[in-house]
């Protein structure tokens, strides 16, 4: 099929205003020969689902320099990289990305496949990652939709279905439109435009590359598209975090468990989280209640977290001690370190 002249608009835009990101080869390079590496892009594009731009540079760069390739990430830790990546959120895209790192080390030689079939055969590579890496490193032919994809095309053509039963056609539109050549910059192109101009509140469609094909545009209804389908209301899950410190120093803490909410993380021990939480102290020790609720929003549920304090003089029944020298807050998820931030200051050694 022949290259629409509205993709080749987006490009002329894209070689323009690409945004430069640390992970990012931008069209310049490219023309001068640079390729982008597949390790960085598919890290990149990891970090990415379901977090900034904005969030994700930090972690990006520290990862690619604590482990420059994907070899050197493979042989790394489960607890390094766990403790790396606290704070991003979704944590079982950190154990699937050392997964796929060994996978790749292992079986294809340190070297990432470069089709979307391939890709896809690697733990925690779905439709998206694999289109991105498969297009964004390789050129490929594949199209990646994310929330901004949809955004664009929902106004574009003019879709007035809510998502997410619009996503089928909304998929391909966005098909129909990526050109034959550049598909990594192509993709790239309409994740900006959506990010910078084609925005959720008000779009900026008076400087939009695609102000004159855009239909919602034309109907005056950009900043209405697309429509949604309501969201479910999330229920609330209360519990207990117990927060223990010898007066060495050393705190209190469990790795959670592989499997479940916050797998394979640092967290503080705790009891179940549900309607009525039933206490259950790591040690036997003269708890404290801070009277203090932390509180946290996950995926499908509010969480609402008491946390209880004391000074630990026995031995514990779960979880074990850290010399205060090796801990480091910054190696906790973010509810965990919310916990911490109350609790610290009422277990502190001066
Ligand atoms: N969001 C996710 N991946 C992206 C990319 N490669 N460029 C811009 N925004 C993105």
């Amino acid at each position: 099929m022949r290259d629409t002249p509205d993709a080749l608009v987006l490009l002329d835009w894209y070689d323009v205003h690409a945004r430069k990101m640390p992970w990012r080869v931008m069209p310049g390079e490219k023309q001068a020969g640079v390729r982008p590496d597949p390790y960085h892009v598919w890290l990149s594009e990891i970090m990415l689902q379901q977090t900034t731009v904005a969030a994700v540079k930090d972690y990006f760069i520290k990862f690619v320099s604590t482990w420059p390739t994907v070899a050197e990430l493979a042989a790394a830790d489960d607890a390094d990289v766990m403790a790396a990546w606290a704070g991003l959120g979704y944590y079982a895209r950190a154990r699937n990305l050392l997964k796929c790192a060994r996978v790749v080390a292992s079986d294809h030689d340190g070297t990432f496949p470069d089709t979307v079939a391939e890709l896809q055969k690697l733990p925690g590579i779905g439709p998206y990652t694999s289109a991105a890496i498969a297009s964004i490193a390789f050129d490929r032919q594949a199209t990646v939709v994310d929330g901004n994809v949809e955004r664009v095309m929902s106004r574009l053509f003019a879709i007035e279905t809510p998502l997410p039963t619009s996503k089928p056609e909304l998929t391909e539109r966005a098909e129909e439109l990526t050109p034959s050549s550049r598909q990594g910059d192509y993709n790239q192109a309409v994740m900006d435009l959506g990010a910078t101009i084609c925005t959720p509140k008000s779009p900026a469609c008076g400087i939009c590359p695609w102000r004159d094909p855009c239909i919602a545009r034309a109907q005056g209804v950009a900043a209405e598209l697309p429509k949604k389908l309501p969201k479910k209301v999330k229920p609330t899950r209360h519990g207990i975090a117990y927060v223990a410190r010898r007066t060495d120093g050393a705190w209190l803490l469990e790795t959670r468990p592989e499997k479940g909410l916050l797998g394979g993380m640092l967290g503080w021990p705790g009891s179940e989280w549900g309607d009525a939480p039933q206490p259950n102290p790591p040690l036997v020790a003269e708890w404290r209640d801070t009277g203090v609720e932390v509180r946290h929003t996950f995926t499908h549920f509010h969480l609402k977290l008491r946390i209880m304090v004391s000074w630990a003089e026995t031995e514990p029944v779960s979880g074990r001690f850290i010399p205060h020298r090796e801990f480091k807050p910054a190696s906790l998820p973010t509810v965990m370190r919310k916990v911490y931030d109350v609790a610290s200051p009422q277990l502190s050694l001066n």
